[in-house]
């Protein structure tokens, strides 16, 4: 049989059957939910494979060569997802953990000791980097403009010849903007700078071309958009800066030959897998092999039409019906996130859950963040849940 790409054939655009694609979620037949970019739901096949793992255990007590398959099949799937090649992804127990590995191998002990971070980043891509103060790292932050995007200008202002790298999230997990990650990652080249992508807040959802947004590192989790569980991460690492990063968090798992069992010696991997550490996460990988697949089902590109279609809809109503909302309506300026201005946050997201419409919130927005599972019904209670609280929208 032919090779077709997914959502493709011979050329020619598929719609999938998106209500197919809703049937593998049983928590859609309870529930609005828009809480994706806090944790995805979790899809029929994705339970299975969590109960093959146990079915394994209990049939064989250890499996050490197939639970490396299940790593090696996350390993690849996710370097299909990014463009990437399997060498260049380290298989993670989360994003965390892939950052701090990339920081342990860099040097600030030289002229380039800092560390440009953009104030959309999540917690974790900017303690880690002031963590590293002790080693010589100085962090320097880039502050929004006014009207709450951060301009090209303001990185341009803060990269120069001192600066070893750039960290940059592509969907900001408060708000819902879009960095322009390729123009950063421009200008951070241009200066010597090397530049690292959170896509938690985007893989899965939107395309992440690592080659086309020309970034050096890449960093997310499986539990969001990519739909598969906690506990498991992956760092993209360009294969042309490999070699010449030895981390220095590392473990046995990072070693050239893990059955080598040397302890008088460390060799670390060729490739990315110097950047993992110690045993991978066996159960993880079965539950992010198979939401790899639900992802690949369907393709990325259908997700991230389906997506932009849905939150297009989903904010046009939300402004008509008085809603502030603290995403860009420009489609190249957000991700699957629409992020609505509050009173209480808190509250609202609260009484929204009792009306089985399940958001999130962050500071004074409530976060309706959506996969291409929902539908316009899910439009329709978030837009009703919201009007029945009217007094607590912003
Ligand atoms: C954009 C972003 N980066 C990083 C993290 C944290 O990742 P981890 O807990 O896997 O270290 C999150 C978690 O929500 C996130 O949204």
């Amino acid at each position: 049989m032919n090779e077709v790409l997914p959502g493709r054939t011979r050329g020619v655009a598929r719609v999938p059957d998106w209500s197919a694609f809703r049937a593998q979620f049983p928590t859609l037949e309870r529930k609005a939910y828009l809480a994706s970019g806090s944790y995805g739901l979790l899809g029929r096949p994705v339970e299975a494979a969590v109960r093959r793992y146990l079915d394994d255990r209990i049939e064989r007590g250890v499996d050490w060569a197939g639970w490396g398959e299940r790593t090696e099949a996350v390993r690849a799937g996710m370097a299909a997802l990014l463009n990437a090649g399997p060498d260049e992804i380290a298989v993670t127990t989360s994003a965390s953990a892939g950052i701090n590995a990339l920081a342990s191998a860099l040097d600030f002990t030289g002229p380039r000791n800092k560390v440009v971070v953009s104030n959309f980043e999540f917690p974790t891509g900017a303690q880690i980097w002031h963590a590293q103060a002790p080693r010589g790292a100085v962090v320097e932050h880039v502050a929004e403009a006014q009207d709450g995007s951060i301009p090209l200008e303001h990185f341009a202002a803060a990269i120069d010849e001192a600066t070893a790298l750039v960290q940059v999230t592509h969907v900001c997990y408060r708000n819902g903007r879009r960095q322009d990650v390729e123009a950063i990652a421009r200008l951070a080249h241009e200066r010597g700078a090397l530049v690292l992508l959170d896509a938690f807040q985007s893989a899965g959802a939107l395309e992440v071309d690592v080659a086309a947004l020309g970034v050096d590192f890449a960093v997310g989790g499986m539990l969001k958009y990519l739909l598969g569980t906690a506990g498991i991460g992956y760092l993209y690492v360009a294969r042309q800066h490999i070699a010449a990063l030895t981390p220095t968090a590392s473990g046995w798992f990072a070693q050239a030959d893990i059955d080598a069992m040397d302890i008088f010696a460390n060799d670390p991997a060729p490739d990315a897998r110097r950047f993992q550490s110690g045993t991978p996460p066996v159960v993880n990988s079965y539950a992010a092999e198979a939401g790899l697949d639900l992802i690949r089902s369907v393709g990325v590109p259908a997700i991230e039409a389906r997506i932009r279609e849905l939150t297009g809809v989903a904010m046009d109503q939300l402004a008509e019906a008085g809603c502030r909302l603290a995403t860009p309506r420009e489609d190249d300026r957000r991700g699957p996130q629409v992020a609505i201005r509050s009173r209480d946050a808190a509250a609202l997201t609260a009484r929204l859950a009792e009306r089985g419409v399940v958001v999130s919130w962050r500071e004074d927005n409530v976060r309706a963040m959506f996969h291409a599972y929902n539908d316009t019904r899910d439009v329709d209670a978030l837009l009703e849940g919201l009007m029945a609280h009217r007094e607590l929208l912003a």
